[in-house]
């Protein structure tokens, strides 16, 4: 089975699900090791407890995002990565990073791209009084929540929605998607060319597997 690394910053609700997706037999992948770039990440418990290689690398402790990332770039690379999947990994990555891994880095996005790139995607569709929201998993490229879209899913906003009640609704959704996008991805099924999103040999619509 193919290595796999997963980048996260918190809860790591997401990674959990992939954990358990790979324990299950649904996505065929070895998790090699989970890093965060915070080392009170939640999720760097849960990999742990799953028997994970967990790690810390700090972002404090490097003066900038490119030797920052030339350091993860290394951490990653020494377990021959099919693919780095980031599950709520909270950082800008340099264009030399992403390139390095372009075709195989995976993003999960609290937003139907390319509404709400960026921060704060539940408060944003709120205050909009959009009726509908949800999330994206798309290819990461060098601009920002832009990469192609593999597959989105909508979640309806209720008249009396907060921000935590929406961010709740669409999380739920984002544990069932992506640990089949990671499936597809292992199982060489889904591919990036051209700035486009291919599953299955074929490219897939701005928005999307439908
Ligand atoms: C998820 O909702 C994910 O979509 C979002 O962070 C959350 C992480 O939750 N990602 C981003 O906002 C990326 N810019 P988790 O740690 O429980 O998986």
């Amino acid at each position: 089975k193919p290595n796999i690394c997963v980048l996260i910053s918190g809860n790591g609700s997401n990674l959990q699900a992939i954990i358990d997706g790979v324990n299950a037999g649904k996505i065929n992948a070895n998790i090699a090791c989970v890093i965060a770039n915070r080392p009170d990440a939640y999720g760097l418990e849960r990999a742990r407890e799953a028997g994970i290689e967990a790690v810390c690398l700090d972002h404090k402790l490097y003066s900038d995002r490119q030797s920052y990332d030339i350091a993860l770039r290394e951490a990653l690379e020494a377990h021959q990565p099919k693919c780095v999947v980031l599950a709520g990994f909270m950082r800008i990555l340099t264009s030399e990073f992403v390139e390095h891994f372009s075709g195989r880095l995976l993003n999960i996005h609290p937003s139907l791209l390319p509404k709400y790139k960026g921060l704060n995607t539940h408060q944003r569709a709120l205050d909009n009084n959009d009726d509908e929201h949800g999330l994206s998993v798309h290819f990461v490229t060098p601009e920002l929540d832009g990469g192609p879209v593999i597959i989105q899913c909508k979640v309806p906003v209720f008249a009396d929605d907060n921000a935590e009640a929406l961010a709740q609704r669409v999380q739920e959704q984002e544990r069932s998607i992506y640990p089949l996008v990671v499936h597809w991805f292992c199982s060489d099924r889904l591919k990036m060319n051209n700035n486009k999103a291919l599953l299955d040999g074929k490219v897939l619509p701005d928005n999307g597997y439908a």
